[in-house]
């Protein structure tokens, strides 16, 4: 079984045992950020998959959403987590420390179908800290939110970065 974080509304696996943890000391910030990707998720534009994302992250100690937004050319369809990430960042924000990811898979189905795209994970390792973690929602069970709990640095090893830094 692995480590879990429980709260009265909410129920966090966490897939890594070495999870920094003591930078959000409110594990209810958890859930809360990924009713906002719930609530980002009713707006996604996908006719053509219809496969709904949304995402919300916490980048400068502030909250940013986005949906997913598809086109009919297919390619430039843009995902969920970079169109928070770029809200963000437009603002002028550049630590990212959180981000909740929510899909239309289905609940408590494997975590490949409810992560970010390699092309998301190579977008946000600009920004990341070097402990920020990702949320995955899982669903709703015996009416507590589910998700997961996995260090960026686990979901995303070797990062490229120019000069290696
Ligand atoms: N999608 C995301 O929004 N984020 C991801 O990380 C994976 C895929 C979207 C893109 C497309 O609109 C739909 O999901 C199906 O791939």
């Amino acid at each position: 079984m692995p480590p879990i974080l429980e709260t009265a509304s909410a129920r966090w696996n966490l897939v890594s045992s070495e999870t920094p943890l003591d930078q959000f000391p409110e594990p209810n910030l958890f859930e809360s950020l990924m009713r906002e990707a719930r609530y980002a998720q009713d707006n996604a534009y996908a006719p053509y998959s219809e496969f709904q994302v949304g995402a919300a992250l916490v980048i400068g100690g502030r909250i940013y959403r986005g949906a997913n937004v598809e086109n009919a050319s297919y390619g430039a369809t843009m995902c969920a987590e970079r169109t928070a990430l770029f809200n963000g960042v437009s603002d002028g924000e550049r630590q990212l420390t959180l981000l909740a990811i929510t899909t239309s898979a289905e609940p408590l189905s494997p975590i490949e179908s409810r992560s970010p795209c390699g092309l998301c994970r190579q977008v946000m390792s600009e920004f990341t800290t070097s402990d920020a973690l990702v949320l995955l929602d899982a669903g709703d069970e015996n009416g507590q939110l589910v998700g997961d709990i996995i260090p960026f640095s686990v979901l995303f090893p070797f990062q490229f970065k120019l000069g290696g830094e």
